[in-house]
């Protein structure tokens, strides 16, 4: 059986896909045999990025599909470890349906009161709909400045959520990262490509020992 990690959220561009790739291509360096579900069929963020990097032959190469619902994503993971799926934003049945299929449920918010207060919502509606609190994650993204990861850590704690270890900062070296087919732990600066990887690893970590 494929361990199934989901990325969720109800406000867009907070940086699921960006994660998503970024798990996907350092599970698959890891030697584990990973595939990717894009169930953001209006946009196919993460089939568009695989296409340019097949196209310029970047390594490693993981498997991406696109499907339409996650049980049809569930069907196609058998003969793999690791099952991404990558939702699409501000639908509430389809997170729903993927939050169920998942072990592990992964939200990033960005630090600022507009983006923790949706993101806290939403976790607050899928454990009303019966997910454990312990398959539900949030990760930090767009982070600004120290302080300002201390403090949306503790907002998002206090409401009675874990919170991988690590977080990212916002770059344009990520943006530009991800536009030339790579991931955001494959950028031009090693500073950068680390502290992606503090919170990929913190991931992995989290749905390899349950
Ligand atoms: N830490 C960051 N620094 C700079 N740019 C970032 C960062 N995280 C994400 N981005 C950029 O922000 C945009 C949105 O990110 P992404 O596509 O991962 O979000 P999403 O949650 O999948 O969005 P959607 O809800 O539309 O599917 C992308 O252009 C991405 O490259
Ligand atoms: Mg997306």
């Amino acid at each position: 059986m494929a361990a199934i990690v989901a990325f969720v959220s109800q406000k867009g561009g907070v940086g699921k896909s960006t994660l998503a790739r970024a798990l996907a291509r350092e599970a698959a360096y890891g030697g584990l045999r990973v595939k990717v579900a894009d169930l953001d069929t209006q946009q196919g963020t993460i089939v568009d990025w695989h296409r340019l990097r097949l196209s310029l032959g970047i390594e490693p190469i993981v498997s991406v599909e696109a499907f339409g619902t996650a049980a049809q994503a569930l069907e196609a993971a058998t003969g793999y470890d690791l099952l991404i799926i990558d939702g699409p934003a501000r639908t509430s049945q389809a997170t729903l349906d993927i939050a169920r299929a998942a072990d592990l449920i992964v939200q990033p918010s960005g630090a600022s009161r507009d983006d923790l207060i949706p993101a806290v919502r939403e976790f607050h509606a899928l454990t009303k709909a019966g997910i454990p609190k312990g398959r539900l994650a949030f990760a930090l993204n767009r982070i600004g400045t120290p302080a300002e990861e201390v403090a949306s850590r503790a907002f998002l704690e206090e409401a009675g959520y874990s919170v991988l270890a690590g977080f990212l900062r916002d770059r344009p070296a990520y943006r530009q990262a991800q536009n030339t087919g790579h991931s955001i732990t494959e950028t031009r600066y090693a500073g950068l490509n680390d502290q992606a990887d503090t919170l990929i690893q913190s991931l992995i970590d989290r749905v390899t020992n349950g």
